[in-house]
């Protein structure tokens, strides 16, 4: 089928909206209407060249919600009109990651990481979909296991959110560190992912959330997530690190990297607490960058962590965000600062780099 696709073609140019030829629905395999999409980091650093793990032309977007319109052979766990969430990782619920209680990255993952399947083509040349999604498409289409059903009542363009920065940044706190009552935590970077953290951390019952970001814009928007205290190392002299020791009795005990950057990571870790301090690392980083760290930071009991999505298992535990959001726990409705078309999807990007949005979702 013909579908409506904003396309990027090369590093540095902006999307293109156009027509693009999608594969339907194989068995086990659904079609789902895209209704609104996030703008994510990762997009972009694909479209500026600074991470690139898809090759041009691309399809980006991978924080989508919508409807499954069409169901291939087979489908049992999703139904036509059913609201779904597409995954960039998916359930398959028997593989030993699956079954082992300690990780949502199931082996299927890995085998799409190695072959990622090709629905979408222009002249008859394949076109990649980032994370094997493609939100920036008005269709696309997902095997079974990379589909979460949602709640019907959470509007589109808060619920996909959670396919992508909720996940990322509560499932951190919640899943990744495990975070405990009363803890202390820094945040470093307060974009989609850190606010996440921030109010991940103020649902974990964390006593102190200390945000950290270069733009003073995020300190009221940090606080209203639940940030207890904020800092402006622009705005501060001495070191961060030093700080933070003070701030929090010789460390905090939980912290998070929410910007890609691999000096933050070292002082994430150096700023936790000796003896028992976790840090976790979220952000992206350009390709090919190592993070240096000495040994004796770890050697005094700390430890550093990653995830990816935050170890939200993603069909079990990611559709339990929205029951948050509907009770009032979680705020999705400070997260999207801008709404636009798709056909203004440029746009979103560039609010993103200049820092004046959140996260932008465009509609279709
Ligand atoms: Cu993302
Ligand atoms: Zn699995």
């Amino acid at each position: 089928m013909k579908v409506r696709a904003a396309v990027c073609h090369g590093i540095g140019e902006p999307l293109r909206l156009e027509t693009v030829q999608l594969a339907p629905p194989a068995a086990g395999e659904v079609l789902i209407e895209i209704k609104a999409s996030g703008l994510c980091h990762s997009d972009y650093h694909q479209m500026t060249g600074a991470s690139t793990p898809y090759p041009f032309p691309v399809i980006l977007g991978h924080e989508g919600a919508g409807v499954v319109v069409e169901c291939g052979a087979g489908v049992e766990t999703v139904r036509l009109g059913d609201h779904v969430v597409p995954l960039s990782i998916g359930e398959c619920g028997h593989c030993s990651n699956c079954r082992s209680g300690k990780t949502n990255l199931c082996l299927e993952f890995f085998a799409g990481m190695q072959a990622p399947p090709h629905r979408f083509s222009i002249d008859g040349h394949p076109v990649a979909a980032y994370a094997n999604n493609g939100t920036f498409a008005n269709f696309i289409v997902m095997k079974e296991q990379n589909v979460a059903r949602i709640r019907r009542d959470a509007p589109f363009d808060l619920a996909c959110t959670i396919g992508c920065a909720v996940a990322t940044g509560v499932g951190a706190v919640l899943y990744t560190a495990r975070v405990k009552r009363g803890a202390s935590i820094a945040v470093f970077g307060l974009g989609g992912i850190g606010l996440n953290v921030v109010q991940g951390a103020r649902l974990a019952g964390a006593a102190a959330i200390i945000g950290i970001d270069v733009n003073p814009a995020r300190e009221s928007l940090a606080r209203r997530f639940g940030a207890t205290h904020f800092i402006n190392p622009q705005l501060q002299s001495g070191d961060i690190v030093e700080q933070l020791r003070a701030l929090a009795h010789g460390g905090v005990d939980y912290s998070f990297e929410c910007v890609g950057s691999t000096k933050l990571m070292a002082q994430a870790l150096e700023c936790t607490h000796a003896g028992w301090g976790v840090c976790t690392a979220l952000g992206v980083p350009p390709d090919g960058e190592k993070l240096a760290i000495a040994p004796f930071e770890l050697q005094l009991g700390r430890t550093l962590k990653g995830s990816f999505l935050g170890n939200v298992k993603t069909r079990s535990q990611l559709p339990q965000l929205l029951d948050l959001y509907a009770e009032g726990q979680l705020n999705l409705k400070d997260l999207v600062t801008h709404r636009l078309p798709v056909e203004r999807i440029n746009e979103g990007f560039d609010l993103l780099r200049e820092g004046r949005s959140v996260r932008t979702v465009v509609t279709f």
